[in-house]
């Protein structure tokens, strides 16, 4: 589904690639990945609305509104966890068409007596003007503007129905400080990943992206020597430096702040080697054909983010979608929803989008959740003084889909 825009003459992604590489030679994969998917004029992100059954991919958040609804649940339960600090911030990085953030709010809505008066704002991190006019559509209707200046950090400010202020920042550095939770789906999986592999005795070698000699209006894969990667057994490995770098800021800003982070992607524990891969009309794609026509993605490595995220911070998962969701309750959300459905299409739909996010073989153990909390979060509150009955010390709120949630 593309965008007014792209109905406008624009130069071509491939043309600006091989002058490009005819200018300075082949160049990473991760500078591919960036040019391709987020270059200010011809990037993918940037003129295209992806997502959605006409689009090139779905995700959980568009199959379902119970995803988002979770989601604010879990976003509750660790302010509660936090010992509910008074300002709250929602940061969210790659929103999309917006629909989780929307789900969220509504939740925040329901649960405004457990809120109490505590003061929200919504901070959405997002490169594509394109799907930032989409979002302040959706979050806000026709209440929000476009900053004056290109270069502001917020580039555009709202304010929902429920008069939260909404602002847009092309980077999470310009995120002002504060206790925030930070959401991120299917944000790091877009983030552009250098790509090594062992091909001779010489060692490790980052594979590049050149012109094809033979077709000159082809691109090709080649690899160049690189530097070595000490105690890596498999012979291909995909690293997200910019992934490693957003996760550093977060991790300082909830060790400076406070807060926790969610991160929900498809990935591995550093086990898979050559993810790679192009989407477009939901069938995959080769990476190197038409640039800038398709998305680009790899699978998110969870063990970088870990060693990425360092010592300053609790790391949990990460866990399967199926275990992160079914823990969070929604077998009990899908009864309630159910039984106040009588219209036999509805009903129908409702059962196959449970069946999509949490089957094993869809999306259930494809994609996983990944947090970073505070170490306090996890520690035992200490005893009350004077209070000698009491036997045990008692235990810290458990954290939400990474552990069973009781609701009593
Ligand atoms: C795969 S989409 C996921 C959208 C949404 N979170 C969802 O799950 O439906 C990736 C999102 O990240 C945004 N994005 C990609 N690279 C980005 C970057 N470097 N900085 C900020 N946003 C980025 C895209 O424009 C898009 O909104």
């Amino acid at each position: 589904s593309s965008s007014p825009d792209d109905e406008k003459p624009r130069p071509s992604m491939l043309r600006h690639l091989t002058s490009k590489i005819k200018a300075t030679g082949p160049i990473p994969v991760a500078e591919y990945m960036r040019e391709v998917l987020t270059n200010p004029v011809t990037g993918y992100y940037v003129r295209n609305n992806m997502l959605g059954p006409e689009g090139d991919f779905i995700t959980s958040p568009e199959i379902s509104q119970i995803f988002g609804e979770l989601l604010g649940v879990w976003i509750v339960s660790e302010w509660m966890g936090a010992g509910g600090p008074r300002q709250l911030q929602l940061v969210e990085l790659g929103p999309g068409k917006g629909s989780l953030a929307c789900d969220v709010l509504r939740v925040f809505s329901q649960l405004r007596s457990m809120l109490g008066q505590v003061s929200v704002s919504l901070h959405l991190v997002e490169v594509s003007p394109a799907l930032s006019r989409l979002q302040a559509h959706n979050l806000t209707g026709t209440r929000s503007q476009e900053a004056d200046a290109e270069d502001e950090p917020v580039y555009r400010r709202g304010e929902t129905a429920a008069g939260l202020p909404v602002s847009w920042y092309r980077r999470l550095d310009d995120v002002p400080p504060g206790f925030s939770i930070f959401l991120a789906h299917e944000f790091f999986d877009a983030l552009p990943v250098h790509k090594f592999q062992v091909k001779t005795e010489k060692g490790w070698r980052e594979v590049m992206v050149d012109i094809d000699p033979e077709k000159p209006d082809q691109l090709r894969f080649v690899i160049t020597p690189s530097p070595s990667l000490a105690d890596e057994r498999r012979d291909h490995v995909e690293v997200c430096a910019e992934g490693g770098v957003i996760v550093q800021q977060l991790a300082r800003r909830i060790v400076e702040h406070g807060g926790a982070a969610l991160i929900a992607d498809y990935g591995h524990d550093g086990t898979k080697t050559d993810t790679f891969r192009g989407f477009k009309g939901h069938q995959l794609h080769d990476v190197l054909a038409s640039p800038g026509s398709a998305d680009l993605t790899a699978d998110v490595d969870f063990s970088y983010l870990r060693r990425m995220a360092g010592e300053g911070v609790a790391c949990l998962g990460p866990v399967t979608q199926r275990t992160f969701l079914k823990n969070m309750g929604i077998d009990t959300r899908m009864q309630v929803l159910l039984r106040n459905c009588s219209d036999p299409s509805s009903r129908k739909q409702l059962i196959s989008s449970y069946d999509m996010l949490t089957n094993p073989a869809k999306m259930g153990e494809r994609f996983h959740f990944f947090s970073l909390l505070h170490h306090s979060r996890l520690a035992k509150p200490k005893r009350t003084e004077g209070l000698k009955l009491e036997k045990k010390s008692p235990a810290p709120l458990p954290v939400g889909g990474f552990t069973e949630l009781s609701f009593s």
